[in-house]
């Protein structure tokens, strides 16, 4: 079994409908060889990333940067995983008011720093979230779970 690590923070509930399609997607009946867990970025730590095969992350913009919970979990994981998480396959989907190119900027910086392989286009929801949204953040759980069992990453 390969292991999917999903990672999100909401304040207000739209990041975690997004969250809740992203694993919808991820456990679509013709995958069955992707074992999956998701994290608070508050409780996340080390040992679940030392388990991840790839790590979805989720957050909302906040004050043009990715949520304090997100970037307390980078804090907290940056040195320890620093040389073990080199080349992670890795996933974004943000959840903005109207922007979200300051979150995306954040997290990249940081994942940049981390060596982490962006194996799939972030997924920038402004405004609503209506089907179109939803659909876009299924698809992407899909594609990270598929890949991963493909052994694509
Ligand atoms: C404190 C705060 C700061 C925000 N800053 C931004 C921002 O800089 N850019 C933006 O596009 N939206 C911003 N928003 C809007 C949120 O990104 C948006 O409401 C998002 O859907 C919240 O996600 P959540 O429901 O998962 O908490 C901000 C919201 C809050 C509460």
């Amino acid at each position: 079994m390969k292991h999917l690590l999903l990672v999100h923070h909401s304040q207000t509930g739209s990041t975690a409908a997004l969250a809740q399609a992203v694993l919808d997607g991820a456990r679509s009946p013709d995958i069955e060889g992707v074992e999956l867990r998701v994290a608070s970025p508050l409780s996340a730590d080390a040992a679940d990333l030392a388990w991840a095969d790839a790590v979805i992350l989720g957050t909302p913009e906040n004050f043009g940067y990715m949520s304090g919970a997100l970037k307390y979990f980078f804090d907290r994981i940056y040195y320890p995983c620093l040389e073990q998480t080199q080349g992670l396959p890795y996933a974004l989907f943000i959840k903005a008011g109207n922007d979200g190119a300051g979150a995306l900027a954040s997290v990249r910086r940081i994942v940049t720093g981390l060596r982490w392989r962006e194996v799939q286009a972030p997924l920038v929801i402004a405004g609503e979230v209506d089907e179109q949204a939803l659909a876009a953040c299924r698809e992407l759980g899909m594609a990270l779970a598929a890949g991963l069992e493909a052994g694509l990453f």
